[in-house]
């Protein structure tokens, strides 16, 4: 993205090793998953790193890596619009210290990309109010109404 960050899929080791579930923390309620789990989640979703998966966003220096923020691109597969491809982007947040730096912006655009050279014909996600400004400043447009059912 810059000389110094940088845009890659999660990794194993950022599951113990990183502020990734950190940086998650700050968006909702991580729970406290074991480390078996949270294996068990990661090799679910490597295998299908086509369908559904973390992107994190790092600061890399002499001294390692640190996880600023991340976002998830989930290409759904459809039926409809001849077996056309619907990118979802979830979980997107960037660590309360480095906000308003334009790593959010960074992030959605390269999600955006990806989604659209994997041959999506739309991108779509659920957001608060508060942040249509920050999506409308990444390109994306009002649409709809999120409805939901919480068990
Ligand atoms: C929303 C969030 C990801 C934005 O990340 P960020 O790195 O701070 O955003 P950026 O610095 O890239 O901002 C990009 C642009 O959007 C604007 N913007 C960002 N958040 C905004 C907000 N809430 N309201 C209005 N404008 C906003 C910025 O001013 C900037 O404008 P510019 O391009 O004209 O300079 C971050 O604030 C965050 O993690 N929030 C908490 C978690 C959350 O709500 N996630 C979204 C879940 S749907």
């Amino acid at each position: 993205l810059t000389e110094n960050v940088h845009l890659r899929l999660l990794s194993a080791k950022d599951l113990t090793d990183g502020s990734f579930l950190q940086v998650l923390g700050e968006l909702t309620t991580v729970g406290e998953p074991d480390s078996l789990a949270l294996l068990e989640r990661y090799n679910y979703l490597a295998a299908r790193k086509d369908t559904y998966f973390p992107y994190v966003v790092i600061t890399a220096d002499a001294t390692g890596e640190v996880i600023i923020g991340t976002a998830t691109l989930f290409i759904e597969r459809k039926f409809i619009h001849g077996c056309g491809l619907v990118g979802h982007i979830e979980d997107v947040v960037v660590s309360s210290k480095a906000r308003g730096g334009g790593y959010g912006k960074l992030i959605l655009k390269c999600l955006l990309d990806v989604a659209k050279h994997a041959g999506c014909y739309k991108v779509i996600l659920d957001c608060d109010e508060s942040n249509v400004p920050f999506y409308e400043k990444c390109g994306l447009v009002k649409k709809g109404v999120q409805m939901a059912l919480y068990y």
